[in-house]
């Protein structure tokens, strides 16, 4: 495994008060030394949990509403009870963010598991004690070289499943499949894996979702086989309130090598330029380009206005 040095889709500034932030678990805030789970969490054991990436921005969460709906629908569909109403788990956010004094450039992952089991298995009557929620947040900027290189992709054998096998729309804890894709597209030399779907449509990244621009028009994967990513839907709707053309479709890799633009998007980095799919340069400008730039502002743009 390459050292954190390197860049990742996901890199942040070294920033030193992150060595002493506190942590939500539980309704109690704890040094970040010493706030931990039980191993018989169902988070810890089986994966068995969602979880939310939020961004901070002018001391507010860009697009909460939409955070929570997917957390609170996700739960829902594995019969997750949170055990918090959603002003409940703001109050959470609020807490947790005061106790840091944290106001911009923050990056919050917000997790929810089934909670402690009381016998080391899968079964979730197992699992009786209540939910367990943390929330972790870090000083987190992105660091530049994500849109000065932007990033190589390699194409890799994990493929996005079906919906009844593990639905891509899960952000469960259990990432595994997510995680084999980013094993293989770093042994192949690559910063992220994208990832086809079952019918070897280009379809996603192992953590971020993944548009290309081709003549002026903006092409990203039906959304069948992916995250029902916040910022994938942010930037769909902005391009078509600017009159960018934009297409939810099937599209090949041939297509993708032949893209002038490519980026991923995500919360954690926005837009993240492409440089490279599979050792094919992508455009002229590393990924980027007039399209990239525009859909970047206007990004930008909207979450100046949600955050305001
Ligand atoms: C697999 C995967 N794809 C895409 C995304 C990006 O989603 P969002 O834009 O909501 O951050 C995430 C983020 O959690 C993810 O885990």
């Amino acid at each position: 495994m390459s050292p954190e040095t390197e860049t990742t889709t996901h890199s942040a500034e070294d920033d030193p008060r992150n060595a002493d932030i506190l942590i939500y678990v539980d309704g109690a805030l704890k040094h970040r030394d010493d706030a931990k789970v039980s191993v018989y969490d169902s988070g810890f054991m089986l994966g068995d949990g969602m979880w939310e990436g939020m961004r901070l921005y002018n001391g507010k969460w860009a697009f909460l509403d939409d955070h929570l709906d997917r957390l609170y629908e996700s739960c829902k569909a594995v019969a997750l009870d949170i055990g918090m109403t959603r002003d409940q788990l703001v109050a959470a956010l609020e807490m947790t963010r005061e106790a840091n004094a944290m106001h911009h450039d923050v990056h919050c992952r917000l997790m929810v598991t089934r909670g402690v089991k009381v016998r080391p298995f899968q079964h979730p009557s197992l699992s009786r004690s209540g939910p367990t929620v943390v929330i972790i947040m870090e000083h987190s900027k992105p660091v530049d070289t994500l849109q000065s290189r932007g990033i190589r992709l390699a194409t890799v054998p994990q493929v996005r499943g079906l919906p009844m096998s593990q639905d891509a729309k899960y952000n469960s804890h259990s990432k595994l499949n997510c995680v084999i894709a980013c094993i293989q597209a770093e042994q192949a030399g690559a910063d992220e894996g994208l990832m086809l779907d079952p019918h070897g449509f280009v379809n996603t990244t192992n953590a971020c979702n993944f548009f290309i621009v081709r003549r002026g028009e903006v092409w990203t994967s039906t959304g069948d086989y992916c995250m029902n990513g916040v910022t994938r839907r942010k930037v769909i709707e902005l391009c078509r309130a600017d009159g960018i053309p934009v297409f939810e479709r099937n599209y090949s890799l041939v297509e993708a090598y032949g893209a002038d633009e490519a980026f991923l998007t995500g919360t954690f980095g926005a837009q993240t330029p492409v440089a490279e799919i599979d050792g094919r340069t992508i455009g002229t400008e590393g990924g980027r380009g007039p399209v990239f730039r525009r859909i970047r502002e206007l990004y930008k743009g909207l979450v100046d206005k949600d955050t305001a």
